[in-house]
């Protein structure tokens, strides 16, 4: 019956109020294989990972585990079964070392029924050492990196015994040396039998570790493929259903005149950095975790703040001490963390999209909310944005189109510089690509965008220059077709001596 899948999930329908999430998906799982799940922004992926994890009832279609139909209640219940999920927020306990967190409500007992210290170490230690994890069972959860508490995620997921890893955007909080070691527990766990169901927006990651991929569209099934009888073309246009050619535009920009200048910028985890954005330049930035290349974006824009240096914008001195005051001086930014500091979930799309540029909208004291609506369309047609309208509150959207909604919010403010920080983490590509040709109009109307990302094909393939971040010093400014990724990567870790620093 089960055909030698491990799961199979048949005709999968899945009914929100007003939204048809899933229309009769079909998913196959083999043992020990990593299969990838794609599909733009809304496609339905998070749904069916929640339902196969125990996260979400289904409302209708069958779920074979080895054979045999199951129906789970509960993510407990769904682990009891070997499905375990990794969640991009994390449920670790900060104060508790990571063997405590990896046996959470599980911490083996000894004969008079105390906790059985030794063993809790011994076990856990074992299973980071079998995946290779540089790091101690009795480390404090909150001292580890993003990167080693997914690990240590990954790690819980075995001792839970569990037999399908199912990992939904692991990549987006990762820099691009934690992602190698991402994929490396990945084939541990593959050796070891696991299947892992892996979904991400970043194509080439998905043709580096999985062995099949199955795509879904407007929350349809498409196709399953082997992953050597497919190819990135293929898949995209499988995804969205037409060709997308020439994800990053063509550039062609001359340095004039610099519109805004930091100043020996010092704050937390940045040191003495100063730069020059011109006008219509998209200036790059970028470094592994910890160089403190968000940082210096949330110093710019006053998120955190800064301990000395100056912004000049214009030839003046600018005052932009938090974010308000930074887009009233005409800075507009995306936050890399749009829960934080993007969108507010519990407001209305519509909302969300003009609270930055309500002035626009106001005449006197009442606002015009036909313009405002208008504007609002117009967004969330140029950006794709997948809503059934335009009240519906920005929390219950899919993560891709949540970061839409932030991109619009800033593009709607107008503001002349743009400060963008992993812009287009969890978007798809179709909309990566519209992003792409959008940030390239803007420079053309004689915006300056900063972009912050460890995404380098997309650093580089959209930055006119690049500066590269090392411990919070700038190791590295060069024009975009001076570099590749690897010479992007030695500076950011070090491997090479800073020739070039500053500007
Ligand atoms: N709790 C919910 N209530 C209402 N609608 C929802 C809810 N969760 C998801 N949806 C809708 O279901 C659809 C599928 O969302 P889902 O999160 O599965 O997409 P996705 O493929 O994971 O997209 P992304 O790549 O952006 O993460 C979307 O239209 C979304 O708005
Ligand atoms: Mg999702």
């Amino acid at each position: 019956m089960g055909e030698g899948y491990v799961l199979k999930l048949d005709n999968i329908v899945k009914v929100f109020p007003g939204v048809r999430a899933l229309d009769g998906v079909h998913l196959e799982i083999k043992k020990g294989e990593v299969h990838a799940l794609c599909g733009e922004n809304g496609a339905g992926k998070s749904t069916l990972m929640k339902i196969i994890a125990g996260a979400q009832p289904y409302t209708s279609g069958t779920m074979l585990l080895n054979g045999k139909e199951v129906v789970f209640h509960s993510a407990k219940d769904a682990e009891r079964h070997g499905i375990a999920m990794i969640y991009q927020e994390f449920n670790m306990i900060p104060e508790l070392s990571v063997a405590e967190n990896m046996y959470l409500g599980r911490l083996p007992v000894n004969r008079l029924g105390k906790v059985d210290w030794n063993r809790l170490y011994q076990d856990a230690q074992e299973h980071l050492d079998h995946l290779g994890l540089p790091f101690s069972a009795k480390a404090k959860v909150r001292t580890l990196s993003v990167a080693e508490a997914q690990m240590t995620e990954i790690a819980k997921c075995l001792t839970i015994g569990a037999k399908i890893i199912i990992m939904d955007e692991p990549t987006a909080a990762l820099a691009e040396e934690e992602i190698r070691i991402l994929f490396q527990t990945i084939e541990e766990l593959k050796k070891k039998g696991i299947s892992v169901i892996y979904i991400s927006h970043r194509m080439d990651e998905i043709f580096k570790i999985s062995d099949r991929l199955t795509v879904f569209r407007d929350g349809k099934f498409v196709a399953t493929k082997n992953i050597d009888e497919t190819d990135y073309e293929d898949v995209v246009s499988m995804m969205v259903g037409r060709k997308v050619s020439n994800l990053y535009p063509v550039r062609n920009y001359i340095p004039k005149e610099v519109v805004f200048e930091a100043r020996d910028i010092t704050g937390r985890g940045v040191h003495g950095i100063s730069l020059k954005l011109y006008k219509g330049e998209v200036l790059g930035i970028t470094g592994l975790l910890g160089s403190g290349a968000v940082e210096l974006s949330k110093l710019i824009y006053g998120a955190i703040p800064m301990e000395s240096g100056i912004i000049m914008i214009g030839g003046e001195k600018k005052d932009c001490s938090s974010p308000k005051k930074a887009l009233k001086a005409g800075i507009g930014f995306v936050s890399d963390d749009r829960k934080q500091e993007g969108l507010v979930l519990v407001r209305s799309i519509r909302e969300n999209i003009s609270m930055s540029s309500l002035k626009k909208f106001t005449r006197g004291v009442s606002l015009n909310k036909k313009l405002e609506m208008k504007c609002v369309q117009d967004q969330v047609k140029a950006l794709n944005i997948k809503i059934s309208s335009d009240q519906q509150l920005a929390g219950k959207l899919s993560g891709g189109n949540q970061q839409k909604v932030v991109f619009a919010k800033v593009l709607e403010a107008d503001s002349d510089i743009l400060i963008l920080a992993e812009p287009t983490r969890g978007v798809d590509v179709g909309a990566k690509a519209e992003i792409y040709s959008i940030i390239n109009r803007l420079t053309e109307c004689g915006k300056s965008i900063l972009v912050i990302s460890t995404d380098l094909p997309e650093l580089i393939g959209i930055s006119d220059r690049i500066l590269v971040m090392r411990e919070g010093h700038l190791v590295l400014d060069v024009l975009r077709h001076e570099v590749n990724q690897e010479t992007i990567l030695a500076h950011a870790s070090g491997g090479v001596s800073e020739h070039e620093s500053g500007n």
